[in-house]
């Protein structure tokens, strides 16, 4: 299965009664091993939780922190971006040169690096002392 069928496949168990707005997402590591979330909505709204973030807590769960490609699908008009929360999230642990590859149920992908989600990132070495 590639990894944008495996966040289509986990999109459909996402629980989102309040938006309506189901997504999947699907990571993959260097080791081959696919990690998958969805998003976990709250009737206290802000309790949510975005698919990337459960895809991102698999992955650890299994006991890995980096990955190589993401995969992202909802069924939106225009292949959804992350949410900026989610940037910050996935460049925690993205290995340079990540891929992400955003897709909408009807077809529509777009691809750039992780790291390009996220310009200017804030990371560990800013907190270096000066
Ligand atoms: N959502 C995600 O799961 N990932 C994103 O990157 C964008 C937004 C979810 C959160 C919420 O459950 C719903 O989409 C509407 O914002």
């Amino acid at each position: 299965m590639s990894l944008s069928d495996a966040a289509r496949a986990v999109r459909e168990n996402a629980y989102a009664p309040y938006s309506k707005f189901k997504v999947g997402a699907a990571l993959k590591t260097g080791s081959g091993a696919v990690y998958v979330g969805c998003n976990v909505e709250n009737v206290a709204y802000p309790e949510g939780t975005c698919a990337e973030a459960g895809a991102i807590a698999a992955m650890v769960a299994a006991g890995e922190t980096s990955f190589v490609e993401v995969a992202v699908i909802a069924d939106s008009p225009s292949p959804v971006p992350p949410c900026g929360g989610c940037r910050q999230k996935l460049t925690e642990f993205a290995e340079r040169g990540a891929r992400i590859t955003m897709l909408t149920t009807k077809g529509i992908a777009q691809e750039m690096s992780v790291e390009d989600l996220l310009p200017g990132a804030f990371d560990a070495s800013h907190m270096d002392e000066s």
